[in-house]
């Protein structure tokens, strides 16, 4: 099957041929990608052309390569390809290294750079638009593969007062503790055994909202008006959003995330950080 480019991201103000980027994944004909770097262009003034591309499953280092040696200069890169983006690259921040996957990827003078602006959304999504300050909070992050491993650093490193990881398969979560415990206070427990330390914040970094899976919101461990916040977005989310709300917790799910991961990755290629207020606001007056 070949690769399949399209959606409704590009934007041309000017003659001549525009910067070329696309976010690849399998499937990724939903994504909010085009939309959302479309509206960042807008708002910058640039002329640039942001697709989807449906890469096949067994295909993705030569279709990646096919796509930069056409003039391509960027690429996010989502489900489920993040890990083998990382191994595709010539180079890696310590940051995409730590998370040990990539959702972005830069053509540099010839060369493929990765990098994993996840983390970095996640917080800055906490920090800027829920207003959640995360130093000298309890935090508890559901779940131990690459979503997980990917946002735990950056959590570590606004100084949490401790974070807990929890996972169905407690080994996992015993895996990062040992991973991550020089850069702060984490550990990790069991999913049904879960720590009733009162957290501020629980993370779902789970697949169960991806996979349309319940996963039980562990509420007798939470802080009364604690945050939840699921990684995942839209309906997807909706289960666990709607059993915090009844619980009487703040719900919030992961489309600021998605728009802030956006922004840095429009930064690191392109040198200035576009607003990311109005583009929130549109999208989420989109699916009001
Ligand atoms: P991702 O890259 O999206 O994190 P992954 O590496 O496959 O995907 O990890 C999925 C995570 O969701 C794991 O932590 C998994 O728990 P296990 O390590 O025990 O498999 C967790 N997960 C998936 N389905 C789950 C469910 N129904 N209940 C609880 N945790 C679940």
């Amino acid at each position: 099957m070949a690769a399949a480019e399209g959606g409704p991201g590009a934007v041309n103000y000017h003659d001549g041929p525009m910067d070329r980027y696309a976010v690849a994944g399998n499937p990724v004909s939903h994504s909010l990608s085009p939309r959302i770097h479309a509206l960042f262009a807008r708002a910058m003034g640039d002329a640039l052309e942001y697709s989807t591309l449906e890469v096949p499953l067994d295909a993705f280092a030569s279709t990646m390569r096919a796509f930069f040696a056409a003039g391509a200069r960027g690429a996010n890169v989502t489900l489920p390809f993040k890990v083998e983006a990382l191994a595709l690259a010539h180079s890696s921040s310590e940051r995409a290294r730590v998370a040990g996957a990539a959702n972005f990827l830069a053509l540099r003078e010839g060369r493929i750079e990765a990098d994993n602006t996840d983390g970095a959304g996640l917080v800055a999504d906490l920090e800027r638009n829920a207003r959640f300050g995360i130093r000298g909070r309890r935090i508890l992050v559901i779940g131990a593969g690459g979503a997980a491993r990917g946002v735990i650093a950056p959590l570590l490193a606004r100084a949490p007062a401790s974070l807990v990881v929890a996972n169905r398969t407690p080994a996992r979560a015993r895996e990062l503790e040992e991973r991550f415990r020089a850069l702060g206070p984490v550990r990790g427990a069991e999913l049904a055994a879960i720590p009733r330390d009162g957290f501020d914040l629980v993370l779902n970094a789970t697949s169960t909202s991806v996979h349309g899976e319940a996963l039980e919101l562990p509420r007798a461990a939470m802080a009364r008006g604690a945050l939840a916040y699921d990684m995942a977005y839209g309906k997807s989310a909706g289960a666990f959003l709607a059993a915090a709300r009844a619980a009487g917790l703040e719900a919030r799910d992961g489309l600021g995330m998605l728009v802030e991961q956006a922004a840095e990755s429009f930064e690191l290629w392109r040198g200035r950080r576009p607003p990311t207020a109005p583009v929130l606001e549109e999208l989420a007056a989109l699916r009001a």
